[in-house]
């Protein structure tokens, strides 16, 4: 804090000593996702020079002050060899740490799409908050390594958002595939889940680790046990399902600013 101004020191300490949430992180893998947020809440995108992540890095990270909150917005950017999205759990779980270590958020939002389950009530569009999080591709069936692979976990609980904002709650089962293998399809349904994402899981690890709240907001663009092959209805619904998501982050980030971590 040495080097901030006076006031904003003051006004630095007046809001941390207040135990108000200050500083959100939203971790989002896909750009799709990330720009409409990006834009809705004004924020600059941090030049390269200024980076908070390692030069070789093709991370990207937006930030701003929206109502009461200093927001970062963090994605992966595109991979280095491929050029695409660096969607997955590696990527995601590289992010996650490296924005923690720097960035200190009160809070993070780990927001994108998912798959849901018709079997569980999910439709395409509906968004979830995820009460749980669990991997289901690392089988190691040796005992206790079983139940670490699965890394199954209770979510950071926010009662009063979820009553507030009408969100579908749900688990969240996590994989680094866009289909679902019968061996994960048999996990997925023990982990009992009602959304399956690429990313959830392995930033809830992260968070869990240095002790920060995660909140997991997922939004339908396809249904896993539907008629519709998934790759097919996930790109003809992405576009729709990501501005759903967008309004959904807004409701959230509303619904914190002004609030203690407490009171979610
Ligand atoms: N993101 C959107 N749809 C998904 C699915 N079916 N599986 C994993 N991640 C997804």
């Amino acid at each position: 804090m040495a080097s901030l101004p006076r006031a904003k020191q003051l006004d630095a300490a007046a809001t941390a000593e207040a135990g108000m949430i200050s500083k959100v992180l939203i971790v989002m893998a896909m750009e799709a996702e990330a720009m409409l947020l990006v834009h809705n809440f004004k924020l600059d995108e941090a030049p390269a020079h200024e980076s908070i992540f390692p030069k070789d890095a093709p991370w990207i990270r937006y930030h701003g002050k929206y109502k009461s909150l200093h927001i970062d917005l963090v994605r992966p950017g595109k991979d280095i060899i491929f050029g695409v999205d660096s969607v997955g759990t590696v990527s995601a779980a590289l992010l996650t740490y490296a924005s923690i270590q720097t960035l200190k958020p009160d809070l993070i939002i780990n927001a994108g799409t998912a798959g849901g389950f018709n079997a569980k009530g999910a439709s395409v569009g509906d968004v979830y908050l995820a009460s749980d999080v669990a991997f289901h591709d690392r089988r190691i069936p040796i005992p206790v390594f079983d139940m670490y692979g699965v890394g199954a976990r209770k979510t950071f609980a926010t009662p009063n958002l979820l009553k507030e904002l009408n969100f579908k709650a749900g688990k969240l089962s996590t994989g680094d595939s866009l289909d679902m293998a019968p061996q994960d399809e048999e996990i997925i349904v023990r982990n009992d889940a009602t959304v399956k994402d690429m990313e959830g899981a392995a930033v809830a690890y992260v968070a869990d680790m240095f002790s920060t709240p995660a909140i997991f907001v997922k939004a339908a663009t396809d249904i896993v046990d539907g008629e519709k092959p998934t790759t097919e209805e996930f790109l003809m619904n992405l576009r729709a399902v990501t501005a759903t998501l967008e309004l959904a982050v807004v409701k959230v980030v509303d619904f914190i600013s002004g609030k203690h971590i407490s009171d979610l």
